[in-house]
């Protein structure tokens, strides 16, 4: 039986509530922690598969134009190389996946440095790696390609804009205003588990070990891309190392290997090196961002500016959202938010963490402190009194929204001293000091999920689907919940994900995964409630579910005796429905930093970071803190550090590696100080929660900007905030 569940208004039932467990929200250690931590957590790469041979990608040297030739003879002869392989079917889907339609590419096409045409194929590693490197190809470049996004020379589209009212009006007649323009440079997703495949082909079905967030539209995305019927491919993915949006959509390794291992009969494996996860996947857009802002004189917005460019490769449908967020967050009546796309020779485009809000909430937070100051107003009171009541341009009403409570607990937690502030106050040695707030906001998205759940006579149970964990802690929340809905140990609840195998689940994407996934559990064990009443002879809601016993009344009966030694299953079928036309649903939250700037070398530390957070029903305060932590780290990165450096000749990355591309690593990092606010949200998803895994990287970059200039009075526009910038 399965049972479907259609979000159309705002569910006020609060079934999760009326089971009274305990278990929902407990920060419960991850089943898959000791695996992980022990390394006998198996990863794509680590599948021992007898006869695996092994592949490398061979990618462009030139930014545009054409393959003549790839001369095979060139390494057939060198020790253990089986074949080269340049295959269409290849390049025909690059990695954005879910994140957008991507054209059918022609593989000997080059419109990227770096740009994969060919997989090598050896008996060993070391093998196929050196023969990829002597592989001779012969290329005919096409002269001016633009690879900056600024030239005058690169077309550009515009995108849907919002426009409102007169801004230009509003910015002349207003009392105060800011008008200035933000940069960010292009990111990387940089997961420490690069892209990786084993594929085995067994006459007609194909089997991908590999590390995917998505596993329901990865399999049709293989299977278009090899011409075989989507029930020919399974994947399989239970572990994965981090993905950020990079594994969304099935990438070239992953066709590679499968090519290979259907043309050599043989298993293959294929591992992107760490240089072609940075240069060959994907990039987060970089963006120019002219924001402007017109308040009146008590600082209420009368005018909201939020003008964009970003970039991708011709033909590609992805544009960073980067005004999402800018849509719903504050007042203004006179507005224009726009996003312009311009079409370079640049690798990929496409989501990274957060797409939109990681890099549109940092900026418009920095500007929004432009105009506290400029109004002589706490920047704290300057967001409060510019939260609208409804959504300023749908007029639709907002779903739970604690964005107010943030900002005034987080101030309190934090030691926020309001009133006027200036610029180099506070000394400490050679250090200036200063502190930074910015809010948080992250649209909220479901996406559709089924998941099977089975009850057993022994009072064990089992949840399947081919959601993925890509570090979040799915096995955890979904476990949780099952627990929690049938009155189970969570201990006794096994969670098997990450086979395509299994009803698909939502994939983890968009920050949707536990929200969706999680309510299609749900789903089954209420339809697995209402076969245990039914069977008890009374209502559901009358039944209680306690440690393998069900009850109603007086009367008490263990699972054992009430399934006859016949397990029960179902399936339980979350499809999202209307609910995101009805209300503006997001996540929100507020962001206060402390930092330290050298007076003379011009080194930012980040000493203190505080978050306080309002996502919804929290599943597992554990895990839901790891993430908003998470985020913050990549808020510290994308603040200070983080920027692909590009060749603006040819577009080839110049910092292709975890020791140039620089994430903040431990002692870049303060003790982070996370508080998530008790929320539930009828109009969120059945089970009341929203989105976690990307809001704590939405502004928290703005925090660190604005705790900058309160410290040494530099305010710097382009991230990131680099010690050359600052002095
Ligand atoms: Mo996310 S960037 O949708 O994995």
């Amino acid at each position: 039986m399965t049972r479907s569940l259609t979000m159309d208004k705002p569910d006020e039932r609060n079934r999760l509530d009326a089971m009274r467990q305990g278990v929902i929200g407990k920060p419960l250690d991850r089943p898959d922690g000791p695996a992980k931590t022990t390394g006998t957590a198996t990863y794509a790469a680590e599948y021992k598969v007898d006869g695996c041979v092994e592949g490398v990608i061979v990618t462009a040297t030139i930014s545009k134009g054409e393959v003549v030739e790839i001369d095979e003879a060139s390494v057939t002869s060198m020790a253990g190389v089986i074949a080269v392989i340049s295959d269409a079917r290849m390049v025909a889907r690059p990695a954005q996946g879910g994140a957008g339609k991507s054209p059918v590419r022609d593989v000997r096409k080059v419109e990227y440095w770096g740009q994969p045409i060919a997989v090598v194929i050896a008996e060993t590693f070391e093998q196929a790696r050196d023969a990829a490197k002597h592989l001779q190809v012969k290329y005919r470049a096409e002269e001016g390609a633009v690879v900056d996004q600024h030239s005058a020379d690169a077309p550009v589209e515009p995108q849907d804009a919002t426009v409102q009212g007169d801004l230009d009006h509003a910015m002349r007649e207003a009392a105060h205003t800011v008008d200035v323009t933000y940069t960010t440079e292009c990111h990387n997703s940089a997961p420490m588990e690069p892209h990786a495949s084993i594929a085995q082909w067994n006459g007609d079905t194909l089997t991908l070990h590999s590390s995917l967030q998505m596993l329901k539209y990865n399999v049709k995305e293989l299977a278009d891309a090899l011409g075989l019927p989507p029930d020919k491919v399974r994947l399989i993915s239970p572990y994965v190392g981090g993905g950020f949006g990079s594994k969304l959509g099935i990438s070239v390794e992953g066709v590679a290997a499968a090519v290979a291992a259907i043309e050599l009969k043989r298993p293959v494996r294929v591992v992107l090196l760490r240089q072609q996860v940075f240069q060959s996947m994907m990039r987060r857009s970089e963006t120019t961002q002219r924001l402007r802002l017109a308040a009146d004189r008590e600082g209420r917005l009368i005018g909201f500016g939020h003008e964009v460019r970003v970039s991708n490769l011709p033909g590609e449908s992805f544009a960073e959202p980067v005004t999402q967020a800018s849509e719903f967050l504050y007042a203004g009546h006179n507005r224009l938010l726009r996003v312009d796309l311009a079409r370079i020779h640049l690798m990929t485009a496409g989501s990274v963490r957060a797409p939109g809000e990681a890099v549109g909430m940092q900026a418009l937070e920095a500007a929004m402190d432009e105009l506290a100051d400029a109004a002589g107003i706490d920047p704290v009171g300057l967001r409060l009194r510019n939260i609208p009541e409804r959504h300023p341009s749908q007029d639709i009403p907002y779903s739970s929204r604690k964005l107010a409570e943030c900002l005034k607990q987080g101030a309190e937690r934090f030691g926020w001293k309001a009133g006027e502030r200036k610029p180099r106050q506070r000394r400490d040695g050679e250090w200036w000091i200063g502190t930074g707030v910015a809010s948080a906001a992250r649209v909220h998205n479901l996406n559709e999920a089924q998941a099977r759940v089975t009850l057993r006579a022994d009072g064990t149970a089992e949840v399947a689907s081919d959601m993925t964990d890509i570090g979040t802690g799915s096995y955890t929340v979904l476990g949780q919940i099952a627990a929690e809905m049938l009155g189970l140990d969570p201990a006794l609840v096994e969670v098997r994900l990450g086979d395509s195998t299994f009803p698909p689940g939502a994939g983890s994407g968009g920050s949707w995964g536990a929200a969706s996934t999680g309510s299609a559990v749900f789903e089954a064990c209420e339809a697995i409630r209402l076969a245990l009443a039914d069977r008890l002879g009374c209502a559901e809601d009358q039944l209680v579910l306690k440690d393998g016993f069900a009850e109603t009344g007086n009367r008490r009966v263990a699972f054992s005796e009430l399934l006859d030694g016949e397990p029960i299953d179902q399936l339980g079928h979350f499809k999202a429905g209307k609910i995101a036309d009805a209300f503006s649903a997001a996540m929100y939250g507020a962001f206060f930093a402390e930092v330290a700037v050298n007076a003379y070398t011009g080194e930012t530390r980040v000493r203190r970071f505080h978050g306080t957070f309002g996502l919804g029903r929290v599943l597992n305060a554990k895990t839901a803190t790891s993430q908003c932590m998470g985020g913050m780290v990549w808020g510290i990165g994308s603040a200070l550090t983080e920027e692909m450096v590009f060749d603006k000749r040819d577009g080839h990355l110049v910092n292709p590696d975890l020791a140039e591309y620089h994430i903040p690593v431990n002692l870049d990092v303060p003790h982070l100080d996370v508080v998530l606010l008790d929320e539930r949200d009828p109009a969120g998803s059945p089970l009341q929660a929203k989105g976690v895994g990307e809001l704590g990287i939405c502004g928290a970059a703005g925090a660190i900007c604005n705790a900058i200039h309160h410290a040494c009075g530099v305010r710097v526009r382009s991230f990131p905030i680099t010690p050359d910038k600052i002095l």
